[in-house]
């Protein structure tokens, strides 16, 4: 175990994460090295007792060294709840099969912490939820339990922004936004979030304030991705490369940014987190019809991408009905194991309603692999799409072995090869708008 270091400040020592997840479980280890006595509440007992045993659950390797240098003892049992003085709540906030907010497991950690919390607990909401929420659910729960929100129990909300995988901006170092119903809510949260993150911490005016500083940022990047996967199919028709443009675009050094087009938008938040808001404002009389046709365009591209490779088949010939096709990547992004909302997923289905005879592959999820290696998918497969662009086959894939495995046909879902070189080795490429 490495030595902490003392950052606690103020009265509040102890920390109960509940969700110990991509979110609960970074800042966990974090708040063990910054000195704070953690426990960590999940209903999954399979992450409790990898946890327990100094397991990292999520495939990262920063967490995998940093969780047995900083352990801390989770549980399933809710009473553990009864020692802390701050309360950190990062469970899902996902969506339902029509897209719509589902604030079960919120509801479900704020009963336990409505049950079990001690009077003059911090507790403070990082998933992310639409403005409203700590307010219209959480308050009312607490206060239905007895609490006086605000006096014998505070509440605040610091959406958590981290970026799995990134080593460069991590719970450590990603500044935060953090609001509260009450002045002391406000300035214990300030300080314990100054404890763990070495950036900037900035108060809101109000809590739905920061609700709602978390829904921006992933409907902004929701809405940019929508408007390049849009001019990818308009420049596909006339003929322009859409990645060079928008390398050309980003040359200019004030107000552009670039994003790029891609066969679909996966993970657990932008695809998500925009409908939190559209139901929200629809509730209270207001149509956002700009974020709902950016999740529509975005949640066309799966469907595109096989579209794209329909084309290519046809111009050598092929049906897409009973050809061999090979999905390369399951996870919604690169060199993560996480599925969720991933386009595979689209892509699959779309394939299986024309009939296509399928395989897939994922490094990182051979689990759910149908071929156990990149050689295995690219031999049986007339046909791949390149849905994620993990490292493995960014550093393996040559059109050379392309060839060499009687690939015909090469659907690059992220824009990431060479068109030229792949072209001349005799197989058909299509990009998202290239
Ligand atoms: N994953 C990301 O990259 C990311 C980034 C920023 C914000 N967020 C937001 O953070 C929140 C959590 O996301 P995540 O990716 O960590 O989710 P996750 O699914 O990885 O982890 C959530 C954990 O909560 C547990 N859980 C669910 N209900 C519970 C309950 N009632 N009591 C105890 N445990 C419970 C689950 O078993 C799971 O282990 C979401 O609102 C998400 O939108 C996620």
């Amino acid at each position: 175990m490495a030595e902490t270091m003392n950052k606690v400040s103020g009265k509040d020592r102890s920390v109960c994460v509940i969700g110990l997840g991509y979110v609960g479980l970074p800042i966990a280890v974090r708040a063990v090295e910054r000195g704070y006595s953690v426990t960590g509440l999940d209903l999954d007992e399979r992450k409790v007792t990898l946890i327990n045993d100094g397991k990292s659950p999520i495939e990262d390797a920063g967490l995998s060294e940093e969780l047995p240098k900083y352990p801390f003892t989770a549980s399933t049992n809710p009473s553990i709840l009864s020692d802390a003085d701050i309360i950190l709540i990062c469970v899902p906030t996902p969506v339902d099969d029509v897209h719509f907010p589902d604030l079960a497991p919120v509801k479900g950690a704020t009963d336990l912490v409505a049950k079990y919390a001690k009077k003059g607990a911090l507790v403070v909401l990082e998933s992310t939820v639409n403005p409203g929420v700590s307010e219209e659910v959480v308050k009312p729960i607490l206060e239905k339990a007895g609490f006086v929100v605000g006096q014998d129990i505070h509440l605040a909300h610091c959406p958590e922004r981290i970026n799995p995988g990134d080593t460069k901006w991590s719970v450590k170092n990603i500044p935060r936004v953090v609001g509260s119903t009450s002045p002391e809510g406000l300035e214990r949260a300030l300080a314990f979030y100054g404890s763990i993150v070495d950036g900037e911490i900035r108060p809101m005016k109000s809590i739905r304030e920061a609700e709602a500083v978390k829904i921006v940022e992933n409907s902004f990047r929701d809405i940019n991705i929508a408007f390049v996967n849009e001019l990818a199919r308009s420049f596909d028709k006339l003929g322009i490369d859409v990645k060079d443009v928008i390398r050309g675009a980003a040359t200019k050094p004030f107000a552009f940014m670039a994003h790029y087009p891609s066969c679909g938008v996966g993970g657990h938040c932008i695809p998500v987190d925009p409908y939190y808001l559209i139901e929200r404002a629809k509730q209270s009389g207001f149509d956002h019809r700009f974020l709902k046709i950016a999740r529509e365009i975005n949640n066309s591209m799966p469907a595109y991408a096989v579209e794209l490779l329909q084309d290519e088949l046809n111009s050598i010939r092929l049906p897409l009905n009973g050809t061999k096709v090979g999905v390369l990547g399951l996870a919604y992004k690169p060199n993560v194991d996480d599925l969720r909302e991933s386009p595979a997923e689209d892509v699959i289905a779309e394939l299986e309603r024309y009939g296509a005879d399928i395989a897939t592959f994922d490094p990182h999820i051979l689990r759910l692999s149908s071929e156990k290696t990149l050689e295995a998918i690219l031999d049986r497969s007339d046909a791949v799409i390149l849905v994620t662009a993990h490292r493995e086959f960014l550093d393996s894939i040559t059109p050379e072995l392309l060839a060499k495995h009687g690939v015909r046909v090469f659907i690059d879902g992220q824009n990431t090869f060479d068109r030229q070189a792949i072209t001349e080795a005799g197989i058909a490429y299509k990009g998202i708008g290239r």
